[in-house]
């Protein structure tokens, strides 16, 4: 590796250095993960059981909504409008009805559905009183009974609230059934670490003992995060219900939808029940929203329930919890700044796997490769076409009728040669898994379903017969991935598949699970679970839709309470099933999710359509997922239902080279589009786009790398990192890689510029410097940096441009682009250095061999830190002997350097092959200089 220095620059007795300290092992990295400065204090968690004289809601006088100013009265039940919460959540009442539960019904004009609610709950309608808060190991415990029974059926009259102090910044909540244990989320996502002497946490804890409730406070400044006893607790067999305000209307959370990043409260509602329904419910449950509190603080919520669920979101702003089984069991995470927010909430989930580097290459499926031959022509024309492709996929084309774990003889008989060919050529291979198992088959023709038969690892019906439903190859059968018998038999389907088709990864789809019959073949019972007291919103009304009969038995419980988790728990049975394959970083990809997915898979949002809409809701799409701990997640770039256009897919490419996963995926009937199929020009803006996504995966795997290592984001909604900006608060038109690029991609048909907001400082059009490698910049319209004092910025965007900018002060890490990461591995690096008004810069690199398992916690790989500051003396700098696994840095490109240097000088030798160039509209008169290493 190279040492590297410049020489005197021009007039300035100070110099601007580069000089790389290389830390092998986990040597000197602890800066990355120390804890924030407020974590270090301790004092311990107050719990005050205070009577209080009025709900706090009655305090409320006249309120005005912070979005509309619009003011609202208060009604004769003394609730101001947008805080009633709704006493029929659960179904829509007459005023008797209304009556008889003992709330208020008071009609308004001009509001029906979908606005506030007529029949509301009183201040301080009755519920459980709470008994006093005794010790215990982990915090402490109490009581709550009730002293009349609800309006519900089968109410639980008497409730245990424990609370655990976790963390300084992490509060657990539990309310249960003491005396009869109710299905809980199986899976360990966190190590409980309740401490009840957590020494001064960021939290302070209040009761309302009768009716009970609870209120959470940041102790900093003694804001209300959470108030529980603005409505009643509400816990009955098949019926929970939870109400809270909210500490300011910008909420981000509650996927999987198609929703902007922060959440309409105008009495909204969504429904978590993981359904293939490509328009709503959509394919993953994730019960965690993230609250910015308007001061740059926020905190977030996590309700650890796999039930079906529904919240209800009102303008108050509040909202409320229904869920249809389970405990209640919070976890609130008290930040405060955001990103620490969703640290604290990846901590309880389990930080993301770090992937396979050949995964961030890219990736080109389309449902409709019905050959071998076809398949090897796409990645011809690919080659030919020199745009760089690590991933070829087929669909189900490739199975026999449709039956995972087979191929088809006639047209796939050399898939296994293909794929060898494809490994060859430094590429990868992935293909689909259903879990749906055909039942269909002459007995002892098809061993997967005869032998997960002998074996016991399908999910029965209630009358445990083993339930058939309808898939793709016909009448199938579905694994019960909760029993462990399934896990090895699974490994072993894999294994068996594996020895003959070498696949390199696994897409697992249809896993919500999909059903194209309702419940099963032979319908679903007429029973409380099929047909519970209440049913969230979901769509076919009732949860059965599109699935299996809830009332199906799996090995840990019913489908009833288990079906949001059969996603996740496939994908552990996959990555597991990949691990004991192959011995390498296991790639999966999964459609349906729940908390915790992250740790075994990669997610893709399914089946978008080709439109100008879509691809704009792509951006929240994967920016949620990258709260939700899923980093390694993209939309089907190019859409997968419908045409797409020439111009929609260049678009779509450019932004998809963005995406922490990348891959172009069609449905069958649609025209073709693989970025060759399209004009000359289009291609080149397809190639650029995604060689500078290559030129720049360096960068994106040390991302990965802090995902991994401490749960932070790869795609980063840009209220993460300015998070006092308030016009950062809710875009989600542009986004971050990490802290420092913005991306600001073309959304709207047409367009040949973009606004896009700078937050404060100085940022380069990398884009500019990525095309324009010679640095002629020259182009009239272009600018190469700009100083924003945190302002929307008109750029220009002709279709072969997708405006990428950096942030002053980094570093970014870049290799030389390649046609496979296997090729790209092998070339030089490149440094992006983009000097802040004060001339420092810093940056990482974090690498290993990209597909070794463990690497960083078996400490097998390198770290690089890159910093550039003024330096008086040359003497001062560090060098560097030698190489880091035979890397090498090729180029170094220095932004923002005010004069033009007198010499360069690299491993104390002077460099002659350098260029400095001024870009003359840039407001500060900064310059770039690029020199080359070798
Ligand atoms: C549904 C998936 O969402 C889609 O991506 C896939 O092409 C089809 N199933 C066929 O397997």
């Amino acid at each position: 590796m190279a040492r590297i220095c410049c020489g005197p620059l021009h007039t300035f007795a100070l110099l601007t250095s580069v000089f790389l300290i290389l830390v092998h092992k986990d040597k000197n990295v602890s800066f990355a993960f120390s804890p924030s400065a407020e974590w270090q204090h301790s004092t311990n968690i107050s719990y005050r059981s205070v009577q209080f004289r009025e709900n706090l809601s009655s305090n409320v006088t006249v309120s005005a909504d912070p979005r509309t100013h619009t003011r609202y009265v208060r009604d004769q039940c003394g609730i101001a409008v947008e805080s009633r919460i709704n006493c029929g959540c659960d179904r829509s009442l007459s005023r008797a009805d209304c009556e008889a539960r003992g709330c208020c019904y008071v009609p308004l004009p001009q509001s029906g559905l979908g606005g506030p609610p007529w029949c509301f709950y009183p201040v301080r309608y009755p519920g459980y009183k709470m008994g006093p808060l005794l010790p215990t190991e982990k915090g402490q415990r109490a009581t709550l009974a009730r002293s009349a029974p609800s309006y519900l059926p089968r109410d639980i009259p008497t409730l245990q609230l424990d609370l655990m102090p976790e963390t300084l910044g992490r509060l657990h909540l539990t309310l249960k059934d003491p005396a009869s244990p109710r299905y809980e989320v199986p899976f360990v996502t966190s190590q409980s670490r309740g401490h009840k002497d957590i020494q001064n946490p960021l939290y302070d804890v209040d009761f309302q003992p009768d009716p009970f409730g609870f209120i959470v406070r940041r102790k900093s400044n003694g804001r209300v995060l959470l108030n529980t006893t603005i409505g009643p607790l509400l816990f009955a067999d098949q019926y929970v219900q939870l109400s809270t305000s909210m500490a300011s209307s910008v909420i981000s959370g509650l996927g999987e939808h198609y929703t902007p990043i922060t959440l309409d409260l105008n009495w909204t509602s969504v429904s978590l029940w993981n359904r293939d329904m490509a328009s709503a419910n959509l394919y993953g449950s994730h019960p965690f929203f993230l609250v910015q509190e308007g001061d740059g603080q926020a905190h977030g919520v996590f309700l650890l329930n796999s039930n079906a669920m529904e919240v209800f979101l009102q303008p108050a702003p509040a909202l409320t919890w229904v869920t249809v089984g389970g405990i209640l069991d919070f976890y609130i995470f008290l930040g405060p700044s955001p990103q620490s927010v969703v640290q604290q909430y990846h901590e309880v989930i389990g930080y993301p796997m770090m992937p396979p580097y050949w995964s961030l290459g890219f990736h080109l499926c389309r449902w409709g490769y019905t050959s071998t031959n076809i398949t090897r022509t796409v990645v011809q024309l690919m080659r030919q076409a020199k745009i760089p492709l690590d991933v070829q996929w087929n669909d189900l084309d490739y199975a026999d009728q449709r039956r995972v774990f087979t191929f088809d003889l006639q047209r796939f008989g050399d898939l296994p040669r293909m794929v060898e060919e494809f490994h060859q050529l430094g590429m990868k291979y992935v293909l689909i898994l259903d879990p749906g198992i055909s039942s269909a088959s002459p007995p002892g023709s098809y061993k997967p379903f005869d032998d997960g038969l002998k074996r016991g690892v399908f999910i029965k019906n209630s009358t445990g017969q083993i339930l058939i439903g309808k898939v793709w190859p016909g009448p199938t059968a579905f694994p019960d991935f909760t029993n462990p018998t399934t896990q090895d038999w699974w490994t072993d389907c894999i294994r068996v598949f594996h020895s003959k088709v070498p696949v390199d990864g696994l897409w697992i789809d249809m896993n919500e699970p999909s059903n194209f019959v309702q419940g099963s073949v032979d319908g679903c019972p007429d029973s409380d679970l099929e047909k519970p007291p209440y049913t969230p919103g979901v769509i076919g009304g009732q949860l059965n839709a599109g699935t299996l009969c809830v009332s199906a038995q799996q090995y840990l419980s019913n489908h009833y309470n288990l079906h949001n988790l059969y996603g996740l728990t496939e994908a552990i049975a996959t990555h597991r099933a990949l691990l004991k394959v192959k011995s390498t970083r296991p790639f999966v990809l999964s459609r349906s999710s729940f908390p915790g997915l992250g740790r075994f898979s990669a997610h893709w949002t399914g089946d978008v359509r080709s439109d100008w809409e879509q691809l704009r809701f792509s951006i929240p799409g994967v920016l949620l997922f990258g709260l939700y701990g899923v980093p390694l997640v993209g939309a089907d770039v190019c859409g997968f239902g419908g045409d797409t256009t020439e111009e929609l897919c260049v678009r779509w490419t450019q932004l998809g080279a963005f995406y922490p996963f990348m891959r172009n995926h069609n449905d069958k009937p649609n025209a073709p589009q693989e970025p060759f199929v399209f004009s000359q020009q289009a291609q080149d803006a397809m190639r650029t786009a995604i060689t500078l996504r290559y030129s720049l995966l360096p960068f994106l795997y040390t991302l990965f790398h802090h995902t991994h290592s401490s749960g932070s984001t790869v795609a980063r909604p840009l209220f993460l990192e300015f998070p006092t900006d308030p016009d950062c608060q809710t875009i989600d038109r542009q986004f971050l890689w990490g802290s420092s690029l913005l991306i600001s991609p073309v959304l709207e048909e047409g367009a040949l510029e973009v606004t896009a907001y700078l937050p404060p400082g100085t940022w380069y059009s990398l884009f500019l410097m990525f095309t324009n490698g010679n640095l002629q910049i020259s182009t009239k319209c272009y600018s190469a940096s700009y100083y924003s004092k945190g302002q929307y910025i008109l750029f220009p965007a002709p279709l072969d441009t997708i405006n990428v900018h950096v942030r002053e002060g980094s570093i970014i890490p870049q290799q030389v682009p390649a046609l496979t990461t296997t090729a790209s591995r092998r070339n030089p690096f490149t440094l992006i250095v983009a000097l802040s008004v004060g001339n420092w810069a810093k940056g990482e690199l974090f690498w290993d061999d990209g597909e070794s398992l463990d690497t960083f916690e078996h400490g097998n790989y390198s770290y690089v830190l890159f910093f550039a500051e003024e330096v008086q003396n040359r003497e001062n700098f560090v060098k560097l002997n030698g190489s880091l696994d035979g890397l090498v840095l090729g180029e170094v490109r220095v932004f923002g350097v005010r004069a033009p240097p007198t010499s360069v000088w690299a491993n104390g030798q002077k460099v002659h092959d350098f260029s400095y160039s001024q870009d003359t509209k840039v407001c500060n008169k900064r310059f770039i200089l690029i020199f080359k290493m070798c």
